[in-house]
């Protein structure tokens, strides 16, 4: 035999040299629940190991985040139901506790990146991503709604903002927006393919987020497209998004890949709170190993093509380095 591809696994030291890919605390992005009032640090039963935080425990918690390496987190606000309405009118109200929160945090941590979600559902008493009319979710009567929250969130200090929303044209209108008031620096993270999927359970148990009623098909995206994918992405770049994101991430990793191979910008994946909630769960009934299935889910992402990863285990992993 002249090829023996076992010769380059001989030993660690070997096996080090030849590894193609790596997971860093740079790539991660660690997505934060912000809820309103003080001493709240509430477990997210679905999600373990994840909290929503009161901006007041959240500043530590940041900390102690910051001092693992983690440098970049996305946060989350739940809404109080009495605070929701149709057109989301809190999401750019100044009393806003999320908008004061986003300030508190950049002023405490200058040297972080902080990205923010730009949708309707979390302020909208029909848990839609748009506006609500007969059944139907208005596209361009949703824009400049997400255009008020994207410079409201500027104008409180964000450094990116994240549109969730899938709504057609909305990378342009929120970066004309954006520009319109002077926050030229201030990125968007574009959720450029995200798919109507089955995995968000979790995410929106924490948020009490899910759709009071139908579903989210008519803009989120079919699971069973990936040519479409392309075309998303193109309109994002074309748009004037910074990152493109492809959500979820492990049932997706095909779709990463082709955005990789197609897209200049820098590939962002979700991995979405239901796809860590499976993991979660088999390693609670001793079925899995999180030391080693994790970060084997995380490198998996990296190799399909992500640059960056956001991941609820991302403080897990940076933990799991520094005791390494
Ligand atoms: C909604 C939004 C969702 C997630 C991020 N932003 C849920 C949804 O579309 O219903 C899901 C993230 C996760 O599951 O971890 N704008």
């Amino acid at each position: 035999m002249l090829q023996r591809p076992r010769r380059n696994r001989y030993s660690d030291s070997i096996r080090n040299l030849v590894q193609e890919n790596f997971v860093s605390v740079n790539d991660l992005i660690y997505p934060l629940f912000l809820v309103q009032g003080e001493e709240i640090k509430q477990e997210i039963h679905s999600l373990p190991g994840n909290f929503r935080w009161s901006l007041d425990l959240l500043l530590t918690e940041i900390e102690s985040c910051v001092q693992l390496g983690l440098h970049a987190f996305i946060l989350f606000p739940a809404i109080p139901e009495n605070l929701k309405d149709k057109t989301a009118t809190y999401s750019y109200h100044e009393d806003n506790f999320y908008l004061k929160a986003i300030s508190t945090i950049k002023n405490k941590f200058p040297q972080i990146t902080l990205i923010s979600d730009v949708a309707m559902d979390p302020y909208n008493s029909d848990g839609h991503d748009g506006l609500v009319e007969n059944g139907q979710i208005l596209n361009d009567a949703t824009l400049p709604i997400l255009g008020k929250m994207a410079v409201a969130q500027a104008k409180a200090g964000i450094d990116i903002v994240g549109p969730s929303d899938m709504m057609d044209g909305r990378v342009a209108y929120i970066r004309q927006c954006l520009d319109a008031e002077g926050f030229t620096n201030v990125g968007i993270l574009s959720y450029s393919a995200k798919y109507a999927s089955a995995f968000y359970g979790p995410f929106r148990d924490a948020l009490d987020s899910a759709p009071k009623s139908g579903d989210k098909k008519s803009y989120q995206m079919n699971p069973a497209n990936a040519k479409e994918a392309i075309l998303e992405a193109n309109l994002d770049a074309t748009e004037g998004a910074d990152f493109l994101m492809v959500k979820p991430a492990l049932h997706y990793l095909d779709i990463i890949l082709l955005l990789k191979q197609n897209q200049k910008l820098p590939i962002v994946a979700y991995h979405v709170s239901g796809e860590c909630a499976m993991l979660s769960a088999a390693c609670a009934n001793g079925w899995l190993n999180f030391n080693t299935a994790m970060p084997e889910t995380l490198l998996s992402i990296k190799r399909a093509g992500a640059d960056i990863i956001i991941t609820y285990f991302a403080k897990a992993f940076a933990e799991m380095l520094l005791k390494k």
